[in-house]
């Protein structure tokens, strides 16, 4: 090999290495895991579920409609109390037109929303514990005082009882791949076209793959729908990858990154008492907001978050429906 090939092989690696892909691309994995016994369900997941999760099979020739269901969050789950955050959860329902059978499609955390946006500091030896996987459920029965009282419940589109069988191939895959649940956004600046450097992984992010996959396999929507989905976004600087719990935590890791991480979780402990709670989520506001710093758990790695203005923000933003003609400005 000459010099100049050797150069360039090593201008090549260095370029890869330090151009990170942004977003960094969520990661799908083999199989899902068995879940610590640690982590425990406050409501038990996906009680009326199909065992397995098999999903109920259609003839080919069935006609099947489509519906987004979205409602309120907190209020069925936490009362009144966090009513007024705009926290919207989605869902899609089906119908079969042959039978008249409908189902309802959710994806959502195995142990509740706080387990899967902060980990438990049980020691103050021991990493992080994370309870943060999300899958999807399917059940019997669509709601329907639930999802159009304060949310809504609205048909998009018709399929066939074929693009029906395919589609649930691929929520049988999507479902034993995509383990976690990632309730943050994490971008640039609050402008349309800044840097997106996290994509969240929630419920919203599965319907807006679902309806897509429809979209592949054919299914023809009604773009006057419009759909919006809630975004919890955080802002930061360029992050700066840390590495996982076993470079950091292990016994060659840094034990002050261990002792930061550890300690900016532990204002985050849901399962202390109230004023606790409150106390150290205001010690949470200080480290966030005035040293700017935030350690962000990401395809079960950690970054360094160098946190700006406005910090964190909740939308509810559109993201059309597939096969939207893309309306051009004269
Ligand atoms: C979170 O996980 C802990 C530990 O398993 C569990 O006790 C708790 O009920 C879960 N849910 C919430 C909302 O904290
Ligand atoms: C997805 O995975 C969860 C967790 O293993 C399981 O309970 C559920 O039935 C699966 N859902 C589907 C639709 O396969
Ligand atoms: C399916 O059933 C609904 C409700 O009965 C009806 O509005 C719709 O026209 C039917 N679609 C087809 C293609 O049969
Ligand atoms: C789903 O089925 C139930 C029970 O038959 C019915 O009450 C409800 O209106 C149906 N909803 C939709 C959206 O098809
Ligand atoms: C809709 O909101 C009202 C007022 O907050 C509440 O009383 C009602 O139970 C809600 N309905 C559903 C289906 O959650
Ligand atoms: C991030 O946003 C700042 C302004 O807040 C801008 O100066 C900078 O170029 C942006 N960086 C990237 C990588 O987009
Ligand atoms: C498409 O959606 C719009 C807006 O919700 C509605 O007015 C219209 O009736 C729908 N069209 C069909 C064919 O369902
Ligand atoms: C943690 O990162 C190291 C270095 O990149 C890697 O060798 C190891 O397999 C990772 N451990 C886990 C549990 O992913
Ligand atoms: C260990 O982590 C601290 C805090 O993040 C950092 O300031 C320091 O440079 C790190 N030390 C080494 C050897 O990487
Ligand atoms: C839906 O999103 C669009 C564009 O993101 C926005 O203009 C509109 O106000 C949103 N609708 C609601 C009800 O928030």
């Amino acid at each position: 090999m000459s010099g100049v090939e050797k150069l360039v092989i090593l201008l090549v690696a260095v370029v890869t290495v330090c151009a990170a892909v942004w977003p960094i691309p969520y990661r799908r994995f083999d199989s899902r895991p068995k879940t610590d016994a640690f982590c425990q369900a406050l409501y038990p997941f996906c009680p009326t579920g199909h065992p397995d999760g098999s999903m109920p099979k259609m003839m080919d020739s069935d006609v099947v409609e489509v519906f987004s269901m979205k409602a309120p969050v907190w209020e069925f789950k936490f009362g009144d109390l966090l009513a007024h955050f705009d926290i919207i959860h989605d869902a899609i329902g089906f119908r079969n037109n042959r039978t008249g059978l409908n189902y309802t499609m959710e994806w959502y955390e195995l142990f509740q929303l706080f387990n899967c946006t902060f980990g438990h500091v049980l020691t103050d030896m021991d990493p992080p514990l994370w309870c943060n996987q999300g899958a999807a459920c399917l059940y019997d029965g669509i709601d329907d005082l639930h999802w159009s009282q304060n949310g809504s419940l609205v048909k998009v589109a018709e399929i066939s009882g074929k693009v029906f069988n395919e589609l649930a191939d691929w929520v049988h895959t999507d479902n034993n791949t995509g383990i976690y649940y990632e309730t943050w956004m994490v971008r640039n600046s609050t402008g349309p076209d800044s840097k997106l450097w996290f994509e969240a992984f929630d419920c919203a992010s599965f319907v807006i793959r679902t309806f897509n996959k429809l979209g592949d396999l054919g299914a023809k929507f009604n773009t006057s729908v419009q759909t919006n989905y809630t975004k919890i976004t955080l802002f930061s600087d360029q992050p700066v990858h840390l590495g996982n719990t076993s470079t950091i935590f292990g016994p060659k890791g840094n034990k002050t990154l261990a002792t930061e991480i550890r300690t900016f979780y532990e204002h985050f402990q849901a399962h202390q008492p109230f004023p606790s709670l409150l106390k150290s989520m205001l010690e949470a506001f200080d480290t966030i907001v005035l040293e700017k710093k935030w350690y962000f758990f990401y395809n079960f790695e950690y970054w360094f978050l160098p946190m700006k203005e406005p910090f964190l923000k909740l939308t509810y933003e559109e993201v059309p429906l597939p096969g939207r003609k893309e309306v051009t400005l004269a």
